[in-house]
């Protein structure tokens, strides 16, 4: 027997739009850039007063068909209220960029989704933020299975203090939330 593995784009998808609506909930205006926008099947079902979607696949969804890493310098954060970042994996280094860039606005809701499991390698921004890129060659799966909880630490580290999530376990730890930048 061999172990597969698959990257499915909206296993969740009541809990993605659950989550969503919850966020949102409080907006008078909901202007969203969605980085990783796929088919826009999560945002197509919420109403939206401004929609901008990334995705490197062509002829995915409504989307500018970029890498999202290549043009995210060049995106005016200040548009919008809702950023989310519904990736593979967990995107530490965008939430680094994110948190740090000067144009996002105090009171911006990001949604995240943070996927891992002890076979999903933890990108080399979240190692060096936590010093422990040598360590990590020895034993990468012992570190993989707690990206989830490094995630939470990188958010505390730049600035996030409380977020709102719920988690599903399978083959995978799967948590889907956001938080609110002060
Ligand atoms: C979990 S799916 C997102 C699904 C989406 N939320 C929807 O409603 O359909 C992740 C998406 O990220 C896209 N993707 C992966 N790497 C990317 C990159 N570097 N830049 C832009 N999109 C990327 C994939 O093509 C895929 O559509």
């Amino acid at each position: 027997m061999s172990r597969q593995s698959t990257k499915t784009d909206n296993k969740s998808i009541a809990n993605k739009i659950f989550i969503r609506k919850e966020a949102i909930k409080d907006l008078k205006e909901v202007k969203v850039l969605d980085l990783f926008a796929g088919r826009n099947v999560l945002w197509s079902n919420i109403h939206t007063d401004k929609y901008f979607g990334i995705d490197i696949e062509e002829h995915k969804g409504q989307n500018l068909n970029a890498d999202t890493r290549e043009v995210f310098d060049t995106l005016d954060l200040s548009a919008f209220n809702v950023i989310d970042c519904d990736s593979y994996g967990i995107a530490f280094d965008l939430y680094k960029k994110l948190l740090t860039r000067k144009d996002l606005k105090k009171g911006t809701i990001i949604l995240y989704t943070a996927i891992t499991n002890e076979f999903t390698k933890i990108q080399n921004v979240a190692k060096k933020e936590f010093n422990f890129r040598h360590f990590y060659e020895k034993a990468p799966s012992l570190f993989n299975a707690r990206a989830i909880e490094f995630f939470y630490e990188f958010l505390a580290l730049n600035g996030i203090d409380e977020v709102f999530y719920y988690a599903i376990r399978d083959h995978f730890d799967k948590h889907y939330g956001y938080f609110i930048v002060k």
